[in-house]
């Protein structure tokens, strides 16, 4: 069901159909397949370019018409594909999509503000973009991407990198788990346990809105009609304090770094246009400049 709500009436009346922000309740489950998303193929939407993909080792990819490996190609998922924690109350993140009323068109690298409804979580908001669509999602169905979170039907990670541990559906259930990912997984991975509280599911309410140019840095795509949704405002501060490390710092096999201090694990953002959180990479890595909006300990 869309909503026009947010818009008044006489101007939706000059704006194109796509214009208008899905909006209502919904339900999530979670997965981490590896595979190419379904946005990174060409000619899925009016947007500025394809869904970044990365190859084995989580480099993007210049070709979007590299075959997925979960079809026996060489493309898969980017690891910053991942979900991060802006403060307590904030986190942002990808996801599948299939949204009733629409189609493929308006949902490749669309943005919804979530708010939970259920669970442990219940209250949280969570931005996310549609970097992938499902034709075997139901309606309203958001498929939340975090490392462990399942693989699902198609497994791209055992040809990627030899597979992760968990269930099919659902994947792993505790975040000494996440100790076995490879590195660029690992701060996805435990967001579930912390920031997520390993909500199992939860429910949400859910509009569209513009774009965080955050959510953008981190997958090259943008629609051509992303100004015409509301800008996300986030929620007032409910009292709870700010965390002052808003990336999950891992710590790295054997590396012995310590836990007090702020200090971004190697992978996590530490730096870029908007970024508040910590700009020392750990030891062992470096911040590098991905573009104006994303810097991150390589
Ligand atoms: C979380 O971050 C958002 C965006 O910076 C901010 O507007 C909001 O007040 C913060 N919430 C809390 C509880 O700190």
């Amino acid at each position: 069901m869309r909503s026009t709500s947010i818009l008044s009436t006489s101007l939706l009346a000059a704006l194109p159909l796509t214009a208008q922000a899905a909006s209502g309740s919904g339900k999530s489950t979670r997965y981490w397949d590896c595979c190419k998303p379904s946005c990174s193929w060409p000619g899925k939407a009016a947007v500025s370019a394809p869904v970044f993909a990365c190859d084995a080792n989580f480099n993007r990819i210049s070709d979007p018409g590299a075959k997925s490996g979960c079809d026996g190609g060489s493309a898969y998922s980017c690891a910053d594909h991942s979900p991060w924690a802006i403060n307590d109350s904030l986190a942002y993140g990808f996801a599948a999509t299939r949204i009733n009323g629409g189609s493929e068109a308006s949902w490749c690298c669309a943005c919804y503000a979530l708010t939970f409804t259920s669970g442990p979580v219940a209250g949280k908001t969570m931005v996310v973009q549609s970097t992938s669509t499902g034709g075997d999602l139901g309606t309203n169905h958001f498929d939340l991407n975090m490392p462990g979170g399942g693989v699902g039907l198609f497994d791209g990670c055992r040809p990627q990198f030899g597979g992760l541990p968990g269930a099919t559906y659902g994947g792993i259930s505790d975040r000494s788990q996440c100790a076995s990912f490879p590195n660029a997984l690992k701060p996805g991975c435990e967001w579930r346990f912390d920031w997520f509280k390993n909500a199992d599911n939860p429910d949400f309410t859910f509009t569209q809105v513009q774009c965080p140019s955050e959510l953008v840095a981190r997958t090259g795509c943008k629609r051509a009609d992303d100004g015409n949704f509301p800008a996300f405002s986030p929620p007032s501060g409910g009292g709870s304090n700010p965390q002052p490390n808003p990336q999950p710092t891992s710590t790295q096999g054997g590396g012995g770094s310590s836990p007090t201090g702020c200090v971004a694990a190697k992978w996590a953002q530490c730096g870029g246009i908007g970024f508040t959180g910590c700009k020392n990479c750990e030891a062992g890595s470096t911040c590098k400049a991905n573009g104006d909006y994303y810097s991150q300990c390589v």
